[in-house]
């Protein structure tokens, strides 16, 4: 693929509180770290190790608030709903509780949130209060239309407003976006060396890293350089995040030849 393709968003704002109806300078200042960090443009992408400043990925991908509603009328690429709904819950596969391995109330304004906007034309963002300390979640290609999009905590959302160390940095958004697009976190979420993302040049490592941990960290049989603990697909602090690999590049680009090419025109 040539050149930068962009992609129109439209974030639904669902709020039980005045607080929870964040600004639009907050959702800008999201778009705004998007657009850095699917261009390799966050300054902190100085900060990647040596070992791996050359396969540091430019995954090319450009985001704006749509311009269009669904029915072809001027928006802000804003909705804004009140909800009576304290918090949301994500969707847990492994529930014992069928109605709880798909909760995905805030997709619906029938329960209490906003309905998708068609997800081949928009990216769909939910920002909401999440329970259990959820940051956020998406779903991978391939799903349902209707809950397509990614789910984000109005205080992980942005890097003003209610959004809030250590994850003010806009990175939820970033690695749920990744998700978006096919990518799994680089342990491949088995604990132990046994799961894999997919992607040769992230190294194999054994389990998600926290904080912000000091370089190298080997799990895996991965020394010298260890875990790629800096890549926004592990759990790290936003201001330890700040990369994608070449590969997991060309994973979501080839998202774009297959499940979302609706989104490549
Ligand atoms: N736990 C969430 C997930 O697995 C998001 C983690 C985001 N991390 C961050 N530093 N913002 O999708
Ligand atoms: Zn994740
Ligand atoms: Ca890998």
């Amino acid at each position: 693929r040539e050149g930068v393709l962009d992609i129109p968003v439209v974030v639904h704002v669902v709020h039980s509180t005045d607080e929870q109806n964040i600004s639009e300078a907050q959702i800008r200042s999201q778009i705004d770290v998007l657009n850095r960090d699917f261009r390799k443009q966050n300054p902190d992408v100085s900060n990647v190790p040596q070992v791996w400043r050359n396969i540091i990925g430019d995954a090319r991908i450009g985001f704006h608030l749509a311009g269009t509603d669904p029915l072809g009328r001027p928006t802000n690429g804003i909705t804004r709903t009140r909800t009576s709904v304290a918090s949301f819950d994500a969707p847990d596969p492994s529930s014992p509780d069928p109605d709880k391995r798909t909760d995905n109330k805030v997709k619906f304004a029938q329960t209490g949130g906003q309905n998708a906007w068609p997800s081949d034309v928009y990216l769909n963002i939910w920002v909401c209060q999440l329970t259990r300390g959820l940051l956020g979640y998406a779903q991978f290609p391939g799903g349902p239309a209707a809950t397509d999009g990614v789910v984000i905590t109005h205080k992980g959302f942005g890097t003003n407003g209610t959004a809030a160390a250590p994850f003010n940095g806009g990175r939820t958004t970033t690695h749920e976006i990744g998700h978006w697009l096919n990518l799994r976190h680089i342990w491949g979420n088995k604990q132990g060396c046994a799961g894999d993302d997919l992607v040769a040049d992230t190294p194999n490592q054994e389990g998600p890293n926290f904080g912000t941990p000091a370089f190298p960290q080997v799990t895996c049989g991965n020394a010298p350089n260890g875990d790629m603990f800096m890549n926004y697909m592990d759990y790290t602090d936003d201001a330890a995040m700040f990369m994608f690999s070449a590969g997991q590049v060309a994973r979501m680009e080839s998202t774009f030849e297959n499940a979302r090419r609706s989104f490549a025109a």
